[in-house]
């Protein structure tokens, strides 16, 4: 038996799609730069998490649940985010990650021929599955480092389905004011889903920013989305969520995978809910302070950055990004590379406790003198 003709079997679309390769493990990483610890900054992580509750559900975990199925569609967890946030518990599907819940939306929506529009310099992630299921993704350049709202409204077509909005947006940090987004969402018109990814949501603490779950109740073509990845520190357990319409929904629900999110992270993610106040709060205090931190140290090296909202800034290098990565990662510390973000020489770096961002510092002023 020989391979298949793949040239034939493969559609031109993904003939055309270069894959993603994410970081190697820890254990084999710190083999390859010869270190003890490594401490990750590539992915907007919260160090501190997850909340107590979500420890003692973790410990008490039993070995017992695991041979049965999970809930398929997260009916508790459900129940919970829709009294949390005055809705019906219809109005969410949950995902193996938010960036499950993107793939549900854009097979919901579109076919051959359509488009989506979002942001050059975003989550790749709306671009990327748009591009794999065939679909074309119009990416409007950011304006003064933010979504540009009046040239998304000139790239729709009769063939645009859904718009992505990134709110903050990763990596900028901008966000839409209240303003900015109800004008928006006038001029944009019922015609068409507008997603807007609130995935730093609770790291805002700004009296003008939008929240997407009140503004579906006047425009019901909005979706939001919202994950445990990132304040409620889940990652590793790969849970995050849709809200919108009953009927909006309601179609989505045909292309969602069912039974992917794990036992162990519904019940992760319903006890994160609990009693989440004091713990975002101090998540918040660590990250401003890592913030101020990080500000400082560019202001004095004389270097331009971005620090807005969400747990991370970004820098640009006087050399290569891979070069500062692989110099860092033989100091301990991961960050992570822009140029293939369109952001060449920049790097993204998470804010976390003091200690490591002190060590960052010392790594990052030492590796930058080398040069
Ligand atoms: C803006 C944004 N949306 C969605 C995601 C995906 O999050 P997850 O799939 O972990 O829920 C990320 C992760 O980095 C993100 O930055």
């Amino acid at each position: 038996m020989s391979l298949p003709a793949l040239d034939r079997l493969v559609p031109a679309h993904i003939q055309r799609f270069e894959p993603y390769y994410p970081s190697k493990p820890d254990h084999v990483l710190k083999r390859m730069y010869h270190v003890d610890t490594l401490h990750r900054l590539n992915n907007n992580e919260n160090p501190l998490g997850p909340p107590a509750a979500v420890h003692r559900l973790v410990e008490s975990f039993s070995p017992e649940t695991v041979p049965v199925y999970p809930n398929g569609d997260c009916f508790d967890l459900r129940l919970q985010l829709a009294q949390k946030f005055s809705k019906d518990p219809d109005q969410f599907l949950v995902g193996n990650g938010s960036c499950e819940v993107i793939s549900s939306v854009i097979k919901a929506f579109c076919e051959e021929g359509d488009n989506i529009i979002t942001a050059d310099k975003t989550f790749a992630v709306y671009e990327w599955v748009a591009e794999f299921s065939g679909i074309e993704a119009r990416l409007i350049p950011l304006r003064e480092g933010a979504f540009d709202p009046q040239a998304m409204l000139e790239a729709m077509d009769e063939r645009t389905k859904i718009l992505f909005v990134c709110n903050p947006n990763n990596p900028t940090g901008t966000y839409w004011d209240a303003d900015t987004m109800k004008d928006f969402l006038e001029r944009a018109g019922d015609g068409r889903i507008i997603v807007l990814d609130e995935a730093y949501f609770e790291y805002v603490d700004k009296a003008d920013y939008p929240n997407g779950m009140e503004l579906m109740r006047q425009h019901p073509n909005i979706i939001v989305f919202r994950t445990f990845s990132k304040m409620y520190a889940l990652a590793a357990a790969r849970i995050g969520y849709l809200c919108g319409s009953p009927e909006v929904v309601n179609i989505v629900r045909r292309t969602h995978i069912v039974y992917s999110v794990n036992t162990l992270a519904q019940m992760a993610a319903a006890a994160a809910l609990e009693d989440d106040g004091p713990f975002i709060q101090a998540t918040r205090r660590m990250v401003s302070e890592a913030k101020s931190l990080l500000c400082s140290l560019f202001d004095e090296l004389g270097l331009e950055y971005v620090a807005n909202e969400g747990n991370y800034v970004m820098v640009r290098l006087p050399m290569p990004d891979t070069l500062m990565y692989r110099k860092l990662m033989t100091r301990g510390i991961m960050v992570r590379t822009m140029t293939g973000f369109r952001f060449p020489n920049w790097i993204r770096v998470s804010l976390v406790e003091r200690p490591v961002m002190e060590m960052f510092c010392q790594a990052f002023t030492e590796a930058l003198r080398e040069s």
